[in-house]
């Protein structure tokens, strides 16, 4: 279902939404939303496109950054949440803070099965799911995804679900 296009996963996900608020079914569906998303706005620093194209990076990319101040911002309306990403050989992870709650969650994205390669590079583990949130209060939310300060070199977004 994850090579639908956005558009039509999106028509998916607002038909199975308004058959909820009216309590007809309690089916529910996974959507991806890719880091390139309109919907994902970044701000706070400067956040770079990966580059080349890794069939680890859901569609390919993911944005990353080495700023303190960066943050994306991620509005949603659904039950849950999901981050995705893939691991690197080196300091990688991200804090997260849904719905503006005080305490942020640390994810941390570092492979550490590989020795740590101090040159950087590609990932080594395939994106996938490595946090998430469940029995949201249907309605709106919002996760921020910020640069983990004395935790992590680089913040790192690839998608969310
Ligand atoms: C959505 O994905 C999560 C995480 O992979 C999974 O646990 C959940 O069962 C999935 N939900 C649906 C409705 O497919
Ligand atoms: C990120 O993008 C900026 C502006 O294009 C560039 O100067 C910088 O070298 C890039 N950083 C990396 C790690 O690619
Ligand atoms: C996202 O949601 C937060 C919390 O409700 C709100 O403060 C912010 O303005 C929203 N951002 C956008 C772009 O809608
Ligand atoms: C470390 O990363 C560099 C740059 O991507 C790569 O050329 C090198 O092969 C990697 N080293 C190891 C041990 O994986
Ligand atoms: C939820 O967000 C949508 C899209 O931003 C907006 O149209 C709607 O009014 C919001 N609903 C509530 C209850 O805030």
């Amino acid at each position: 279902m994850f090579d639908y296009p956005l558009s039509l996963q999106l028509i998916i996900f607002a038909f199975l939404l308004s058959e909820l608020e009216a309590g007809i079914t309690s089916t529910t569906t996974n959507v991806t939303v890719d880091d390139q998303d309109p919907s994902v706005l970044y701000s706070g620093g400067q956040w770079n496109l990966s580059n080349p194209y890794n069939s680890l990076d859901c569609e390919g990319f993911h944005h990353f950054s080495s700023q303190l101040s960066a943050f994306a911002v991620f509005n949603f309306t659904g039950i849950a949440i999901y981050f995705l990403s893939p691991l690197w050989p080196y300091s990688v992870g991200a804090q997260l803070v849904l719905d503006g709650q005080s305490r942020p969650v640390f994810v941390d994205l570092q492979d550490h099965s590989r020795p740590v390669n101090s040159s950087g590079g590609p990932e080594t583990v395939s994106s996938a799911v490595v946090w998430g949130v469940e029995n949201l209060e249907s309605g709106n939310h919002s996760l921020r995804v910020e640069f983990a300060q004395g935790r992590s070199k680089y913040v790192v977004l690839d998608a969310f679900m």
